[in-house]
């Protein structure tokens, strides 16, 4: 669409809904106002009491007048509430077929963890027409996270996840700012998202191939998240309950990641990202059914950073019930 020259610049999929919906609201609405405020004058003008005009009251003749006063802005409100509805659930409803990055917030930078195991602060490299969804934390306060080209803005909070999606439509370099006020260095928390075309990204996230840039992607211990997850489960001893194909000692969890579970209550979650990040940290705030309660798991809130946190998700996120090679029970 246009580039308004106070706004920046649109590179989202989102961008040019946001805008519009915008533009279209503040002409709207500035224009009632400028109405409202050249007819109270008019009106304070012809109406002054040294005039000889009519003042009398209009008993009993107004009501076309006003349920015209009524119905027309109750219309245009509605006409702008599911307006922008639509477009709010498209900005927070992700697709399916995301690439999802972890992000953790810190005084004051931004870590980057891509499931390929590579590690950026304050850059993050993403590919173009590819649906992004991030999944957020902070190790202390609260931050923001928010790209303005996207047009997306989502806060990220300590000991819980939030996450935010978009697709990039042009490649180049655009700001990342933290707008939430977090400390002294709050102005510093800044960064750049670093849109790729597809062959180039994967020219990035495969370091030897000779074409990356400088300070490229490279996998920490040349593993991916997944891999390290795996290695945390076994360091852990969480292989000796959750052994695969068997739920004697504790659930399964191939195939779990997106299902939903019944819990011991006889309520059911949908085990995402925020349901297992909570069981790992508290086994018995949402038990699964068919186990003792309280839990026979340790609680890990204390044991485990929010990187070895995310490594353990991504690498339960890995176990599909191909895995294990066995029938389901
Ligand atoms: Cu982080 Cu402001």
């Amino acid at each position: 669409m246009w580039d308004f020259p106070l706004f920046p610049e649109a590179a989202s999929s989102v961008a040019d809904r946001v805008d519009a919906l915008y533009i279209v609201m503040t002409v709207f609405f500035g224009f009632i106002s400028l109405l409202i405020a050249v007819l109270l004058v008019w009106f304070a003008i012809k109406y002054h009491r040294s005039k000889r005009t009519d003042h009398t009251p209009l008993h009993g003749k107004t009501w076309k007048l006003e349920i015209m006063f009524i119905a027309v802005p109750l219309l245009i409100a509605l006409v702008i509430f599911f307006w922008s509805t639509r477009v709010f659930f498209d900005i927070q409803r992700a697709p399916p077929d995301t690439m999802d990055i972890y992000v953790i917030g810190k005084q004051w930078m931004w870590q980057m963890q891509h499931p390929g195991g590579q590690r950026e602060i304050n850059t993050l490299h993403v590919p173009v027409n590819q649906p992004v969804r991030l999944v957020m934390t902070s190790q202390d306060v609260i931050h923001s996270y928010f790209i303005p080209a996207f047009r997306v803005k989502q806060d990220v909070l300590p000991g819980r996840f939030t996450t935010m999606w978009f697709t990039a439509t042009k490649p180049g370099r655009y700001h990342l700012f933290c707008a939430e006020y977090c400390g002294a260095d709050h102005a510093r928390m800044i960064g750049q998202i670093i849109v790729m075309e597809e062959r180039d990204y994967q020219a990035w996230l495969s370091p030897g191939s000779g074409v990356q840039a400088a300070g490229a992607a490279v996998p920490r211990g040349g593993r991916s998240m997944a891999q390290g997850g795996e290695q945390l489960f076994i360091e852990l001893g969480c292989n000796a309950c959750h052994v695969p194909g068997d739920a004697t000692r504790a659930p399964r969890l191939e195939g779990l990641f997106g299902r939903e579970v019944r819990l011991a209550n006889n309520q059911f979650a949908v085990a995402d990202e925020h349901y297992i990040r909570e069981s790992i940290l508290f086994p018995n705030a949402r038990l699964v059914a068919g186990y003792p309660q309280p839990s026979l798991m340790p609680a890990f809130a204390d044991r485990i950073n929010e990187e070895q946190l995310n490594e353990l998700i991504e690498y339960i996120k890995s176990l599909t019930p191909e895995t294990e090679g066995a029938a389901q029970p």
